[in-house]
C-alpha cells in the first residue's frame, strides 16, 4: 500500500494522514540512525552506502526556499544520487500545459519529483498522473517534511513524543496542519492557541477529532502553554498569502496574532523545560523575539538540520 492509499502505483510522500504510524515511527528512527552513522563527517561526504546511486530527484519550487532546497540536494548526494532544480516559473507547470502533462514528462526522465507549489491541487494532480513518487516539500495547505524534521527534533531533546503535549501559538496555517496530523500519528497532545480568524483548517480538525486525536483549539496562548513540552510558532503571513494581503492585511493580522507571540513571558508560563520550535525562515521580533530564538530553550536549528536527515530517510522510503 503507498501513501495515497492505493494499493500499487509509486510510494508518494503527500500528507502524514495518509500514513499508519509504524511507517512514520521507521522514517524517524531510520533518520536517527543515519545522522548518528555520519557525525563528524564532511558535509559533503557520501554516506557509508549510497543507495541512490544513478537516481535523479526533480524538484519544482513555485516559491523560494533555503532549507527545503539545500537539505534535498545535500541529503540526495549523500545518497548517492542527484537533484534538479527547476524553477516553477521557468517551466510549463501549471500554465502552459496541464500539471498532469508535467507530469507524465517528468516521468520519463527522472525517478522523484518534489514540488513545493502555492496550490495544494497541483501536488495532487501530480501525485495523481506520475508514475515515479512525489514529495511534498510544502503547499498552501501542509508541510510534511518539515514535521517529520521537528519530531526527531523533539525526541533529540526531550524523549519520546508520544504522550507529551505541544502548543502551537498563531496562526493555524500549513506547518499547523502537519503538526495537527503528527499529533494524530505520533499520539502527542496539540493545543492550537488562535485567533477564531486564524483558526486551523476546519477539515484538518474534523479530521483529528474523528481520529481520537488529541487537538484542541483554545484562545489564551497563556493557558495553551502551561504545562507544555514545547512551544512553536511560525511565520503570520505565508509566502503564498503576501502579494494577496497586501500592507493593510499584513498589519490587521498582526494586529490579531500579536498577543500570540512567542516572547519570553509565554515561554516561562510553558516552563523553564519547555523547548522552542520553529520551522524557519522566522520573522523576529514579529512572531518570536530575538530572545526566545537566540535563547537556550531554542532548538530551531537542530530542526533545520534534521530536515536533511529526515528527508534521507523519506527519500529512501520513496525510492527503494
Ligand atoms: N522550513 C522551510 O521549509 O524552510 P524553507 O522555506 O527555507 O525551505
Ligand atoms: N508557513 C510558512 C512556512 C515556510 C517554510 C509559509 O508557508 O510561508
Amino acid at each position: 500500500m503507498n501513501a495515497t492509499g492505493l494499493a500499487r502505483g509509486p510510494k508518494h510522500f503527500l500528507d502524514l494522514d495518509a500514513f499508519d504510524g509504524a511507517t512514520l515511527r521507521h522514517l524517524i528512527d531510520d533518520a536517527r540512525r543515519m545522522k548518528q552513522a555520519r557525525a563528524g563527517r564532511p558535509k559533503g561526504a557520501p554516506d557509508d552506502e549510497t543507495p541512490l546511486t544513478g537516481r535523479m530527484l526533480a524538484m519544482i519550487f513555485e516559491k523560494p526556499s533555503t532549507r527545503t532546497r539545500i537539505s534535498f540536494e545535500m541529503g540526495m548526494r549523500q545518497l548517492g544520487g542527484q537533484t534538479m532544480f527547476l524553477d516553477g516559473r521557468d517551466m510549463q507547470f501549471g500554465h502552459g500545459e496541464t500539471v498532469g502533462d508535467t507530469a507524465r514528462v517528468l516521468s520519463r526522465y527522472v525517478d522523484a519529483i518534489m514540488l513545493r507549489t502555492k496550490r495544494h491541487q497541483s501536488l495532487v494532480e501530480l501525485a495523481k498522473t506520475a508514475s515515479v513518487p512525489v514529495i511534498n516539500g510544502l503547499t498552501d495547505k501542509t508541510h510534511p517534511c518539515q514535521l517529520m524534521a521537528d519530531i526527531l527534533t523533539f525526541e533529540e531533546h526531550r524523549g519520546p513524543i508520544k504522550g507529551r503535549v505541544v502548543t502551537w501559538s498563531g496562526a493555524g496555517n500549513n506547518v499547523c496542519a502537519s503538526w495537527i496530523h503528527a499529533a494524530v500519528k505520533f499520539g502527542f497532545e496539540l493545543r492550537v492557541a488562535a485567533p477564531p480568524e486564524l483558526e486551523p483548517d476546519a477539515q484538518v480538525l474534523g479530521w483529528a477529532k474523528a481520529q481520537g486525536g488529541k487537538v484542541n483549539v483554545v484562545r489564551d496562548p497563556y493557558d495553551a502553554a502551561s504545562g507544555s513540552d514545547a512551544i512553536v510558532t511560525d511565520t503570520w503571513v505565508q509566502m503564498s498569502e503576501s502579494d494577496q494581503l497586501g500592507e493593510g492585511g499584513a498589519r490587521s493580522r498582526h494586529n490579531l496574532l500579536m498577543r500570540y507571540q512567542v516572547n519570553d513571558k509565554l515561554l516561562d508560563a510553558a516552563g523553564r523545560n519547555a523547548i522552542f520550535m520553529h520551522c524557519l525562515p522566522a520573522h523576529r521580533g514579529e512572531e518570536v523575539t530575538d530572545s526566545v530564538l537566540d535563547g537556550p530553550q531554542s532548538v530551531v536549528f537542530d530542526e533545520a538540520e534534521n530536515r536533511l536527515h529526515t528527508q534521507k530517510s523519506v527519500l529512501l522510503w520513496a525510492l527503494k
